[in-house]
């Protein structure tokens, strides 16, 4: 097959959902490419949650196509990992169980070769040494990069993240966007981020698709041109500020007035 042909990473077409009376999403169009980092912004209420859940199979479309490199997409997969908002880890196992309940399904992984691979993600995300450690005991940032080790250490191509940092203090959100972005250059994954905060998503994505609000349509697909690596200078540019106006004044010209 040429590159051409390749079917995209995740393609998502004509696709609607309702719950009872309540449309969440109305017709939503979206191909993600192989690689590439693309965020959700959009009003709150405007199905950004329900198109995540979806692509990650834990819901089912009313109508329309799913499908991830041209398979569809039935259920959850472990092409796909999410990570969501509050850091969804078993509360009585350790850190380093938490990872390891993640790899039990792994084909061909031993006891040991899991443990292995626990450590080396634990590591990878800046929590090594708190291996033992609760979910309890660590902080909320830290919660959460247990969450991307053990979302990270089955190797998925599309990871999955809904307002993974919306909770995090406005430090510790900018430690953890590095850390995304390093994690993505390193492994050149696909990631989907839906996030409420414009700046986030312009500094880490190579698009951004803004959605108009309930229900739910692709309303401008904005690219972002900025050259990468991104850094805290990166946001101070004209450009910068730009695109990120340029976002907050579409979400705005879509919702109602109040
Ligand atoms: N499980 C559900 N049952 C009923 N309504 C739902 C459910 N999930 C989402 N909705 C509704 O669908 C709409 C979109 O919700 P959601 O995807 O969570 O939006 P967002 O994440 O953009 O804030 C909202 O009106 C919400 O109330
Ligand atoms: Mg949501």
């Amino acid at each position: 097959m040429s590159a051409s042909q390749t079917p995209p990473r995740i393609r998502v077409a004509g696709l609607t959902k309702t719950f009872g009376e309540v449309t969440a999403l109305a017709g939503v169009d979206l191909e993600v490419g192989e690689n590439e980092f693309v965020s959700i912004v959009g009003a709150s209420g405007c199905g950004k949650s329900t198109l995540l859940s979806l692509i990650a199979g834990l819901e089912d479309p009313s109508s329309g196509t799913l499908e991830a490199a041209g398979v569809p997409i039935t259920g959850p997969g472990r092409d796909r990992g999410v990570v969501f908002q509050q850091a969804t880890l078993m509360p009585w196992l350790t850190v380093q169980q938490n990872v390891e309940f993640a790899l039990r399904g792994e084909p061909g992984l031993s006891r040991l070769d899991r443990a292995d691979r626990a450590r080396e993600f634990i590591g990878l995300v800046g929590l090594a040494g708190f291996e033992r450690a609760h979910p309890a005991q660590l902080s909320g940032g830290m919660q959460q990069r247990a969450a991307l080790a053990r979302s990270l250490s089955y190797g998925p191509d599309v990871l999955l993240m809904d307002e993974p940092f919306g909770a995090l203090d406005a430090l510790t959100r900018r430690t953890m966007q590095e850390l995304l972005l390093d994690v993505w250059e390193q492994h050149r994954l696909t990631v989907l981020l839906v996030t409420h905060d414009i700046d986030e998503a312009v500094v880490t994505s190579d698009r951004v698709v803004v959605m108009s609000p309930r229900p739910g349509r692709v309303q401008r697909i904005v690219d972002v041109p900025i050259a990468r690596p991104r850094t805290l200078a990166s946001e101070r540019t004209p450009e910068f500020r730009e695109l990120s106006d340029e976002i907050l004044a579409l979400i705005h010209a879509g919702s109602p007035a109040e």
